[in-house]
């Protein structure tokens, strides 16, 4: 065999060998490439006499043409070879189950959704939300609400203090959301209409008890609100939020120090088997706090009491969640897990409106 028949068997063998395309690269440097051994053979027809070169010329030349033409053919080989593996490794498979989206497994918790659903019954009667920090001054949490220094109401609240600062005064933890009334009657002029949704903290804990707990405030202050019309928008919002057409509601003397007179306010109910019903029956359950707002408070925040009046009340969220969806215990609320919350959470998407329905 000629050393170019030699050397052509064993390139083309290389190339049909060559697994990938940066194999079939190596090889086309080694026999094409600048110092490769094809070319090695073309630059000797320099060298050769005319008579040689016309011999050899075709040889040398076939060799090139044809080693190149293997090349090319095997590089589409390796490409189309390559592009099945991915197909076939890329498969989908259309008679799978659709994955859920994340807006489906999603799940809302109870206490956003009642403090969207209290957000839009209020909004409906021209309440705007106002809001305040969780850490408070014991000024705006206690002594602008009128509880007197060392009076035993601060201790009704057994408080989260943080420690003393160098001028003696301590921030806390607010202990309801109160305090947030005297920042919006220091910043807004009357006439004021806000409800107050948030977090608040006392060192409590048991099944109805947690350090933390979330309260909604409601605030009217104007030049002529009276307990008639208090009385009015509880009884529109126990209606519309426990979505029953009737609903008894029983006004109980009280005391708070930032309202006078103050009252409880008890509602219907009835209890059956461990569950609770409103609208009907003959037992009483306590829901919240209210009052017209004492005149030492309106004056604390700047507030003329002979020229302003207005009432106020507070509720906890937690409570009436757990009244309105049936949960008996608080303390799982806040322990984050998912299996509570896919039973007892509420789909994302499904805003509460009064008009397309609160829970529904
Ligand atoms: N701040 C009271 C509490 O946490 C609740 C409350 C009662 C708020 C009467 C009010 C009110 O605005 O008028 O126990």
């Amino acid at each position: 065999m000629s050393d170019i028949a030699q050397l052509e068997s064993e390139l083309l063998a290389a190339v049909s060998s060559a697994k990938d395309e940066t194999a079939l690269e190596a090889v086309r440097v080694s026999a094409l490439g600048k110092s490769g051994s094809v070319s090695a053979l073309l630059k000797t027809l320099g060298a050769m006499t005319p008579d040689e070169r016309k011999a050899k010329g075709p040889a040398i030349n076939g060799l090139k043409d044809k080693v190149g033409g293997a090349i090319a053919a095997r590089k589409d080989e390796l490409a189309a070879g390559a592009l099945d593996a991915r197909l076939a490794s890329e498969t989908v498979d259309v008679t799978l189950p659709v994955r859920e989206a994340p807006v489906e497994t999603g799940r809302l918790h109870p206490i956003s959704q009642v403090i969207d659903e209290l957000t839009a019954i209020f909004a409906d009667m021209g309440f705007a939300v106002a809001e305040g920090p969780d850490i408070e001054t014991d000024d705006y949490n206690f002594t602008k609400l009128n509880f007197p220094e060392g009076h035993p109401a601060r201790e009704m609240h057994d408080t989260f203090y943080f420690p003393q600062k160098p001028d003696g005064s301590r921030l806390l933890l607010r202990t309801h959301t109160s305090p947030v009334q005297v920042r919006t009657m220091l910043t807004q002029k009357p006439p004021i209409r806000v409800i107050i949704p948030g977090r608040t903290y006392r060192s409590d804990s048991d099944q109805t008890h947690t350090p933390m707990f979330h309260q909604v405030e409601g605030l009217v202050i104007d030049k002529s609100s009276h307990m008639g019309h208090l009385k009015w928008i509880l009884e529109e919002f126990c209606k519309a939020f426990f979505e029953v057409d009737q609903v008894k509601m029983r006004f109980r003397p009280s005391f708070f120090p930032f309202t006078e007179p103050s009252m409880e306010v008890d509602i219907q109910c009835k209890r059956d088997k461990g569950e609770i019903r409103f609208g009907e029956g003959t037992d009483w359950l306590e829901i919240l706090g209210c009052g017209m707002v004492h005149p030492n408070v309106l004056r604390n925040c700047g507030l003329d009491p002979e020229e302003y009046q207005g009432f106020a009340w507070g509720m906890g969220i937690d409570r009436i969640a757990m009244l309105k969806y049936g949960m008996p215990d608080l303390r799982p609320f806040f322990e984050a897990d998912v299996r509570w919350l896919s039973h007892y959470g509420f789909r994302p998407l499904d805003f509460p409106t009064l008009a397309g329905g609160l829970s529904t």
